[in-house]
């Protein structure tokens, strides 16, 4: 029988649907198993069900002489060596769709809770330091959302999703994307397109990323393009980390270059508790929980285990992003 290795908890109702075609191994622990465990238990496996947190590089993948198909728990597939994979016919598959709403909702949220300074207010008054209120008087004046200008960066499943929320907030959206949509799509989401990153980042309030993390889009968002922004302008990132390059950020907002960033992605992840850019005042991080809901997990581990058990009978997976490189379904 096929050997499988899951690398991080995933529901019973899941694994369920491979256990039929594959003799399963499962981490069952809240941390990610570290690099030598990794190593070891790719060793002799066929099939392996793993998420970002794990770096699937070239070292992996050459730890896994019988690999044949790895599932990853996320719509971003960056954590794996794309290339490696795919020269050694591994097939790849993602899980797109099941996240857009929530990682929208997400990106949404922390826009929000940046320009209303929520994370600051609740701390004053958990904190019992919520005294007096003042019509000027408060350091917790946010800035609008509604009728602001909302640059979006990458209109695929989650920008454009992004947008449908801008709309109930009266935003004007603009957006850029290396394909421009068909008028009939840009009519019907509202939306007008500009000509490059440049133009869209001196035009906007608001700057939301929903691009894929590859090497087209490493440091997309530098020095250069952050002096682009309005001062006033706040950037919002539900990506991937790597999309911005972050030192050039800590300079920005160091500088007040920039009114400020909500971001939900780091370079580094976890983010090193050392790292200076947590000693700004005017940033806002979450821990990558753009599609941290319960709901939303449980129908991501589903589709990633349709995909294995797809794999394992020999038929089209669901959603492999690199078959039609391969030559395969
Ligand atoms: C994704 O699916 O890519 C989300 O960022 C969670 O990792």
């Amino acid at each position: 029988m096929p050997k499988v290795y899951i690398s991080s908890w995933i529901p019973e109702e899941a694994v369920s649907l491979i256990t039929p075609y594959a003799e399963v191994d499962m981490w069952q622990q809240a941390d990610p198993p570290s690099r030598e465990q990794l190593l070891h238990s790719v060793a002799d496996i066929d099939g392996l069900v793993t998420w970002g947190l794990d770096k699937i590089d070239s070292t992996i993948i050459e730890a896994a002489p019988k690999l044949k198909v790895i599932s990853n728990v996320s719509v971003g597939y960056d954590n794996i060596d794309f290339d490696a994979a795919t020269k050694r016919g591994i097939r790849i598959s993602n899980t797109p769709d099941v996240l857009t709403d929530t990682t929208a909702d997400l990106a949404f949220t922390i826009m929000l809770a940046f320009a209303r300074k929520i994370p600051f207010t609740t701390s004053v008054v958990t904190k019992g330091e919520w005294k007096n209120w003042s019509i000027f008087g408060n350091p917790w004046l946010g800035w609008d959302v509604h009728h602001k200008t909302l640059g979006i960066i990458g209109l695929g499943r989650v920008g454009s999703a992004v947008v449908r929320r801008a709309k109930g907030f009266a935003m004007k959206v603009i957006y850029y994307d290396i394909i421009r949509r068909q008028p009939q799509e840009e009519a019907e989401l509202g939306i007008e397109f500009v000509k490059d990153i440049p133009t869209l980042l001196a035009m906007s309030d608001y700057v939301s990323l929903h691009v894929p993390l590859d090497s087209s889009t490493r440091h997309l968002i530098g020095e250069k393009e952050l002096s682009l922004m309005k001062p006033t302008a706040i950037l919002v990132n539900s990506a991937r980390g790597g999309v911005v390059d972050q030192k050039a950020l800590y300079e920005a907002l160091k500088r007040k270059q920039i009114k400020g960033a909500a971001v939900d992605v780091v370079e580094v992840e976890p983010i090193p508790k050392d790292d200076p850019i947590l000693t700004l005042d005017n940033i806002l991080i979450t821990p990558h929980i753009g599609g941290a809901t319960k709901a939303t997990r449980e129908k991501m581990c589903l589709l990633a285990a349709q995909n294995m058990a797809a794999a394992l009978k020999g038929e089209p997976m669901p959603t492999c992003v690199n078959c039609h490189l391969l030559g395969k379904k």
